[in-house]
């Protein structure tokens, strides 16, 4: 986690590395650092907070020069203070290191240079690696490209770093293993960044460094990239970046939470542009075409993922299933990689990620690949580590989400999820022909489905006014919806911080109906298709407890009406489509309950957008 930024060139680095740092906020925001080197010395300023805090706490320092890096937290090691923010000084003052990761053998390092007399401030491993790298370069009498290199020989764990010395200040070295690197190259001047976003106004170009590489960043010269194990010499892969400045700015919505909902119609759109071509009967999808057989012969699908990740997975489980007849299994990332899971050559795992960085779920691809499964990728950022560790992939389009609760990246998984299960449904001869067509038309359908269901948010508002104080909530729904009630709740919990619990409906009598009384709303997803009059059981045992019921149901629906407290509609479609819509009225109610709470929506406490460390 923790978002990290550095520029050498001929501007002022400061305004740069600043905005970089609220565009990485998104990563980690505990606390936040800076450190220039104004031609003579480094002036550092860090301090616990954001970095609209960092910004005041800079202004008592020399804003000048034009090598600089810059770092926001998420904290590993050390609690958030002012101590532990990064960048850190080398014993000598002369090192100074940005660092996104952990170093897991930090402690006996930090013992044998404590010996050699080193001393630390701070609780953090990052002190240790810059010491260490300070130590090395002394003792081998190297440059700093190769105590970089020496040093990181002897660490364990994981880590995105750039450094410099005060004394060669045309030079900057970064390294990755775990945690992700975006070079931007410009005419005489080179942006570092955990990704592109704080350099997409300077220039198109980026390298993204792989796992194990290293890259020696000298001003006037090209970078040098080497391979962090043997120092051999590795070759920059020059990429063009597609991204533009509005897709990352709020482009006038109060929060960019509520930007990405909105967007949904759009992204859903992209996702399946090109790809659907419903008059032609046909699902385009290279990814799929090139390894049809290894879908169609495979004994099941495995799919892993973390948070709302996990949540697409499992919607994504009764399409496979339900549509194209192959039966898979959703795992939780964290768990699967240490279960010593049963794999084989013929199982297709599908690992689900927006960032495409979290940890578990590249830990559960290295595994799976390792077993001999053929692993295939859906993530939205483009080039991200796992879109690059699978065998193939699809990307969703999305366009860069930014706040941290996931909304756009859950419909437009759904999205891609769905065209692959279509796609195998007719490979596989399990579809009619009409039943095939009725899809493809109906998802052509959906953006503007969307659109409609989001005409609901002043209603959404009033209720949400209603429930803003509550302490617990339960979210229902069977079928496809089950993972819609479980995403719906933890929206809920990690943006407002009120306890909320997903369940499928039917469970609720085995255990939490006991919860239900006067103060306890209830969301229920009761749409149409799909189990609608058992549904509607439930509500009525809500109801004879006096719980308070707010339903999701289909455009026109009275039933519901008359025994819940609230209604909001949704159009009517398939049933297996229906979770792109259900969805969207709960991720507004997360959204104006945690405005109404005071909450801060884009940075929640505690969390972070991309979640890099086990
Ligand atoms: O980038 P990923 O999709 O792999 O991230 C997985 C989870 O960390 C993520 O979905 C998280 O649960 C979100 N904050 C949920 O809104």
């Amino acid at each position: 986690m923790c978002g990290i930024v550095g520029y050498i060139g001929y501007r002022d680095a400061f305004p740069i590395i600043i905005k970089g740092l609220q565009r990485l906020e998104y990563r980690g925001y505990d606390s936040a650092g800076i450190a220039l080197f104004d031609g003579k010395d480094i002036n550092l300023a860090k301090t616990k907070g954001k970095v609209e805090d960092l910004k005041n706490k800079a202004s008592e320092i020399s804003q000048k020069g034009s090598l600089g890096v810059g770092h926001t937290r998420w904290a590993t090691h050390g609690v958030p203070n002012d101590v532990n923010s990064h960048p850190h000084y080398s014993n000598s003052g002369d090192l100074v290191i940005i660092h996104n990761g952990i170093i897991e053998n930090y402690e006996s390092i930090k013992k044998e240079l404590s010996k050699r007399g080193y001393i630390f401030s701070s609780d953090t491993d990052t002190e240790v690696l810059v010491n260490l790298i300070e130590e090395v370069k002394k003792t081998e009498d190297v440059m700093l490209g190769k105590a970089v290199q020496l040093a990181l020989n002897q660490v364990v764990g994981a880590y995105a770093i750039a450094v410099f010395d005060k004394r060669k200040p045309d030079e900057i070295v970064v390294a990755k293993l775990g945690s992700p690197l975006a070079i931007g190259i410009g005419e005489d001047e080179f942006f570092i960044a955990s990704d592109a976003s704080p350099f997409i106004e300077f220039t198109n170009n980026a390298v993204y460094l792989e796992d194990e590489e290293m890259a020696i960043i000298r001003l006037g010269k090209e970078i040098k990239l080497r391979k962090i194990k043997d120092d051999s010499v590795a070759y920059p892969r020059i990429l063009e970046l597609q991204m533009n400045l509005e897709e990352i700015e709020k482009g006038g919505y109060e929060h960019f939470m509520l930007k990405e909902i909105y967007e949904q119609p759009r992204a859903i759109k992209d996702t399946y542009r090109g790809r659907l071509h419903a008059d032609q009967g046909l699902i385009r999808m290279a990814g799929i075409d090139q390894n049809l057989e290894k879908f169609t012969n495979a004994n099941r699908i495995i799919i892993v993922a973390c948070g709302t990740s996990w949540h697409a997975g499992l919607v994504a489980e009764y399409i496979f299933e339900d549509l194209a007849r192959i039966s898979v299994e959703v795992e939780y990332a964290s768990e699967f990689r240490y279960r010593n899971p049963v794999i084989t050559d013929k199982d297709v795992l599908i690992a689900i990620s927006q960032s495409g960085e979290t940890a578990d779920t590249l830990a559960a691809i290295k595994l799976a690949k390792e077993k001999g499964a053929f692993v295939f990728g859906v993530c939205n950022v483009v080039g991200s580590t796992i879109a690059r560790e699978t065998d193939a992939g699809a990307y969703t389009h999305a366009g860069p989400e930014i706040g941290v609760a996931s909304t756009k990246a859950f419909t437009t998984q759904i999205t891609v999820l769905t065209l692959i299960a279509l796609k195998l449904a007719k490979a596989k001869g399990v579809f009619s022909e009409t039943k095939y067509h009725e899809y493809l038309t109906e998802l052509e359908t959906i953006p503007a489905k969307v659109e409609r269901a989001l005409e609901s948010n002043p209603l959404i508002e009033i209720i949400a006014n209603v429930y803003k104080d509550s302490t617990n909530c339960l979210y229902l729904g069977r079928g496809y919806n089950f993972p819609v009630a479980l995403e719906g709740a933890l929206k809920l919990k990690e943006i407002s911080y009120i306890h909320a619990e997903g369940y499928p409906a039917a469970e609720m009598k085995h255990g939490p109906i006991a919860l239900i009384d006067e103060h306890m709303p209830v969301f229920v997803i009761a749409t149409k298709k799909g189990h609608y009059e058992k549904v509607v059981s439930n509500i009525q045992e809500i109801k004879s407890r006096k719980g308070k019921i707010i339903a999701i149901v289909t455009e026109g629906d009275e039933q519901v009406r008359d025994l819940a407290d609230h209604v909001i509609e949704v159009p009517e479609t398939l049933e297996s489509l229906t979770p792109l819509l259900t969805t969207i009225p709960l991720q507004l109610l997360s959204y104006h309950i945690a405005v109404m709470r005071d909450c801060n929506v884009d940075q929640p406490r505690n969390l972070a957008k991309s979640v890099t460390v086990e």
